[in-house]
């Protein structure tokens, strides 16, 4: 038998082994050269054919290199086997992930937006805003108010009484009602803290009217009170205008007109020119364009928007509260309708809308105050 060279054998299979590159071609490998034909294995088998001098060194040499060949090929298996399973991860993944969708995002409610832009001006004039009771008594709603029992405001028909009315149209000052005008937070107010006071209210009011595109059972006030030393009509009007030119413009002129309010003495309501026809009562050329309107369409053809009802606080009022004397001290006030403001500036027809959520509606109005 010619000389047997194991380690050709085994570097053959070695390199077979190798370059196997899937787990079947590295099975075909092994069967190749360490199934029951492979050269190594035939030689070990037939061992027993050789010369006696060759068995001991073909036998040794042929063990150690089929030891080798197993460990490379189980050691190639466990490298092929894993990459073949990465790959398959990869490639059978399937995508499960839905197209993105936006979370619906809340908003405040037109309402909310234009109370704190009411809120912000008195903030920045310096006036704090305080919180007050819808269900008041009539001491609150009335009497202190320098509302006399006989008032048409306090009769049920015009005021939704909780308990305690008196039926014989006399007063009862403990019966409760919902309030009917943020003005009960005056004596509120007053009665927490001394002057001098600069405060504002805003917050629901109730009165027994019929609904409709302009009147509500339910809506929403803002009341202001200034009480100091020396307060006349002149600050109460340069107040309103710094207010109403924040609110509605700057070159827009404000008129008062006297009035009558239980409460304060004198009494005016203010007048803002209007900020859609500048005080000339014209259409604009979109409403005129669309043929529907001759008249502005924001005041109607007046050139003024009534906007709210003011006064010098009375002095009965001012009586009503200990600490406060109108002989020291006097004061104004004055009330606007939070609904009407947001009416007004985004022109609206008609204030039930408001409280409808509909969110075609309100959806409209996201972060514009
Ligand atoms: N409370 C009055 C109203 O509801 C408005 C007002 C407030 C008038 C303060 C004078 C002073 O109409």
């Amino acid at each position: 038998m010619a000389d047997i060279d194991i380690d050709a054998l085994a570097r053959e299979a070695r390199a077979d082994l190798e370059a196997a590159t899937t787990v079947a071609d590295l099975d075909a490998a092994k069967i190749r050269h360490l199934g029951k034909n492979g050269p190594i294995v035939l030689l070990l088998r037939d061992i027993k054919d050789l010369p006696p001098e060759q068995r001991g060194p073909v036998g040794k040499g042929g063990n150690v290199a089929r030891k080798e060949l197993e460990a490379l090929a189980a050691s190639r298996h466990e490298a092929l086997a894993s990459a073949e399973l990465d790959r398959r991860l990869i490639e059978d993944a399937i995508d499960v992930s839905l197209p993105p969708r936006a979370m619906p995002q809340g908003t405040l409610h037109l309402l909310t937006q234009t109370r704190r832009l009411l809120e912000d001006i008195f903030l920045g004039m310096g006036y704090d805003v305080i919180d007050a009771p819808e269900v008041e008594n009539e001491w609150y709603g009335f009497t202190a108010l320098n509302t006399p029992v006989g008032h048409p405001a306090r009769n049920p028909t015009d005021t939704f009484y909780i308990a305690g009315h008196d039926q014989g149209a006399g007063a009862n000052d403990d019966a409760l009602i919902l309030r009917t005008q943020t003005s009960t937070a005056q004596l509120r107010a007053m009665q927490l803290t001394k002057p001098p006071l600069y405060v504002v209210h805003p917050g629901r009011v109730y009165r027994r009217d019929d609904i409709d595109a302009t009147h509500s059972d339910m809506f929403h006030q803002m009341e202001a009170l200034a009480i100091d030393e020396g307060l006349t009509l002149a600050n109460l009007k340069g107040t309103i205008e710094s207010f109403l030119h924040r609110l509605f413009g700057d070159d827009l002129q404000v008129r008062l007109r006297t009035h009558f309010f239980p409460f304060t003495e004198p009494s005016v309501e203010a007048d803002v020119q209007c900020f859609s026809c500048g005080g000339t009562g014209d259409p604009s050329a979109d409403d005129r364009a669309s043929g529907d309107f001759d008249r502005c369409r924001v005041c109607r053809g007046e050139g003024w928007i009534e906007i709210m009802g003011a006064g010098m606080v009375d002095p009965n009022v001012l009586g009503a509260v200990d600490g406060y004397d109108a002989d020291t001290v006097s004061g104004f006030a004055f009330g606007i309708g939070i609904d009407r403001v947001a009416m007004l500036r985004h022109g609206f027809p008609d204030l039930r809308m408001l409280f409808q959520n509909d969110l075609r509606f309100v959806r409209q109005f996201a972060g514009r105050p």
